[in-house]
């Protein structure tokens, strides 16, 4: 049994007006049965977490990147430590803006997610193809490759304490999403691989999908078997869509 997760990746958006009205407004919604968590600008998470705690919200906070080093002359880094010592529960690596325009690859994803680990926070881990890629019918290919160079480095029981996210690149911010059925297609192909090396690992892995998910297709992607939740860029600025998607993944039970 998996409990639905559902992450809001920000972005390079927000302020402290944002956040201020963004948590007042989810402050009217009843709780849901789904775990979430927000990851803000380095910047204003310790706002956002001091301000969801005032208002008595069960949202974890978290990031969208760390450094692969602890500490040193790395002029614009954060550590995994310091993430910690602002009470993040969540580290997102690997995304697909970070691997594109910082030029990360499976390797650096890879050690991130080690560091997010040894400082005892969940790493939300990302894979996914871009448009050409699947063009060329290398969809499994490519995530395979991106999966394996972390469960190489981490294995599988730690990638299972956080997620893994399946963020095909020409979905994100596009408006197109994976139908349903081409999401399940690649979440199920993504858990075998990580059921052939630990299947009870593999049970537990909530993978989520991201990529132009909306209140309007959050309920059908959700249904699918292997799809435990979302990772959510735009639709997670407005708290009303937010809330409604972690609804979505609140009314789907997650049966391994
Ligand atoms: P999107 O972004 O929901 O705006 O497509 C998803 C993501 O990049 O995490």
């Amino acid at each position: 049994m998996r409990r639905g997760l559902v992450v809001g990746n920000w972005k390079m958006n927000g302020s402290l007006d944002f956040i201020d009205n963004w948590v007042s407004q989810y402050t009217s919604f009843m709780k849901t049965n789904t775990e979430t968590a927000i990851c803000p600008p380095f910047v204003y998470i310790s706002f956002l977490r001091n301000r969801l705690l005032d208002s008595a919200l069960d949202i974890h906070v978290g990031a969208q990147d760390c450094s692969i080093h602890d500490d040193g002359a790395y002029t614009g880094e954060v550590s995994a430590s310091m993430l910690r010592d602002i009470s993040c529960s969540y580290v997102i690596v690997g995304h697909s803006e970070r691997r594109e325009y910082h030029s990360e690859s499976n390797k650096i994803v890879a050690l991130k997610a080690q560091k997010v680990i040894d400082v005892g926070l969940l790493p939300i881990v990302c894979v996914g193809e871009t448009l050409r890629e699947r063009e060329e019918g290398r969809t499994k290919e490519v995530v395979l490759s991106q999966l394996e160079a972390v469960l190489s480095v981490i294995g599988a029981e730690k990638l299972a304490a956080g997620a893994l996210a399946y963020e095909p690149v020409w979905a994100i911010g596009t408006g197109k999403t994976a139908t349903p059925e081409e999401a399940q297609e690649v979440h199920k192909f993504l858990r075998d691989s990580v059921k052939s090396r630990n299947p009870k690992a593999a049970g537990n892995l909530r993978i989520l999908y991201g990529g132009s998910v909306k209140p309007s297709n959050a309920e059908k992607l959700f249904a699918c078997p292997d799809i435990d939740g979302g990772l959510i860029g735009g639709a997670s600025l407005k708290a009303k869509d937010f809330y409604a998607i972690a609804q979505a993944a609140s009314s789907v039970e997650f049966i391994d």
